[in-house]
């Protein structure tokens, strides 16, 4: 059946731009071979639209996200812009983003494919087959909790403030999706806070039990609770005893570079952001790397556009119910994978070392040879 999506994409700074260029790529080569019409526009988002517009994200540009049926993110950050005012850096723009469009569930898949078990810095037997999906809350919390700020004391000194703060509805709804997705795999969630020390940890272990023993459909999960520090010490030390994993926005930002790393490096990681379903059962979302903009190695041809790819497929397979699409796009980055092709972040001896376009390239060789 034909179909028509609106896409925006906001490759952003940094290798943004770079690995945005491929998914442009897949997004023609599912277009042209899936019957599927893209109707794409591009924007700028972070420091390169401070540049142009002395600001992180436009009003104009924030309109487009809205009206978009998903947005498509790079990456967005740099040194250039690290004197630039804390109110218009670059990061303030995705973190309006995500607020503004209401994605408070953050899905991140740490899945380590076969052929980079040993490209991961720990042992292959602890991540070989690993498949764990972290729900990070992505609205709430200490990014946007008030009152925040720097202040000047009465005896010379500062204070920088900043609130950690949910509400049970912020904690259910998340807690929610988490379930629903481990009724999809294993049935095993892991809610991670710090209900030792914070009083926001102990309501986000109340509702989290309270979602889990009043909702009847949830009844087959098995629900537990970690420590967020026990969590990150137990992601290195034995990743695979984890299903999914929930927890509020700074422990997931946190526990997923961790997660990340065990699949061999950031380069491989997507991510989707999804906000509440409406009455039509269509939600707003947003697919992004889990990686940054990597300035070091920007502008230089040698970025893994992996993460991006596989989060187009996350937005195939999420906002657009293409499931095979995306199995597709899945499959060919694991035979690329699987062939030898490496980016310098994946590179082990003996495999073939390739560019950001020479990734690409063997991605499009793999679809065309899956579809025959
Ligand atoms: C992430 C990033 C962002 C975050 C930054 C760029 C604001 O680290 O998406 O994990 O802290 O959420
Ligand atoms: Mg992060």
């Amino acid at each position: 059946m034909a179909q028509d999506i609106n896409l925006l994409i906001l490759p952003g700074d940094g290798i943004g731009t770079e690995v945005m260029a491929q998914v442009r790529r897949v997004t023609d080569w599912i277009g042209t071979n899936q019957g599927i019409t893209f109707n794409i526009e591009e924007d700028l988002v972070g420091g390169c639209s401070i540049d142009a517009h002395g600001t992180s994200l436009t009003d104009e540009c924030m309109a487009k996200a809205m009206a978009a049926d998903a947005v498509l993110l790079g990456a967005v950050g740099g040194p250039k812009w690290d004197k630039v005012d804390f109110d218009i850096r670059p990061e303030a723009g995705l973190l309006r983003l995500r607020k503004d469009m209401g994605l408070f569930a953050n899905l991140r898949p740490a899945i380590c494919f076969d052929a980079l078990v040993d490209a991961s810095s720990l042992k292959p037997d602890l991540i070989s087959g690993l498949d764990i999906m972290i729900v990070r809350e992505l609205t709430g919390g200490v990014y946007f909790g008030e009152p925040r700020g720097i202040t000047d004391l009465p005896d010379g000194q500062r204070r920088g403030v900043n609130t950690q703060v949910y509400d049970t509805e912020e904690i259910r709804r998340v807690v929610r999706v988490a379930f629903d997705l481990a009724l999809q795999r294993d049935g095993r969630v892991t809610s991670c806070d710090k209900a030792n020390v914070m009083e926001s940890g102990i309501l986000w272990r109340e509702e989290a039990t309270w979602v889990h023993e009043n909702e009847a459909q949830y009844a087959d999960i098995e629900l537990s609770h970690m420590y967020a520090d026990n969590a990150a010490m137990q992601l290195v030390r034995q990743p695979k005893q984890f299903d999914v994993i929930v927890t509020d926005n700074l422990f997931g930002d946190i526990l997923s570079d961790t997660a990340a790393m065990l699949t061999g490096s950031l380069g491989m990681l997507p991510s989707a952001s999804l906000g509440a379903p409406d009455e039509s059962g269509v939600a707003k979302a947003m697919y992004e790397p889990v990686h940054g903009s990597a300035p070091d190695i920007a502008g230089q041809n040698l970025a893994n556009p992996i993460a991006s790819i596989l989060s187009f497929a996350m937005a195939l397979r999420y906002s657009f119910n293409l499931g095979a699409e995306a199995d597709l796009i899945e499959k060919s980055v694991e035979n690329v994978l699987a062939e030898g092709y490496r980016t310098g972040d994946i590179m082990q001896p003996g495999m073939n070392q390739t560019t950001t376009t020479g990734m690409g390239d063997a991605i499009i060789v793999a679809l065309d040879k899956l579809a025959g």
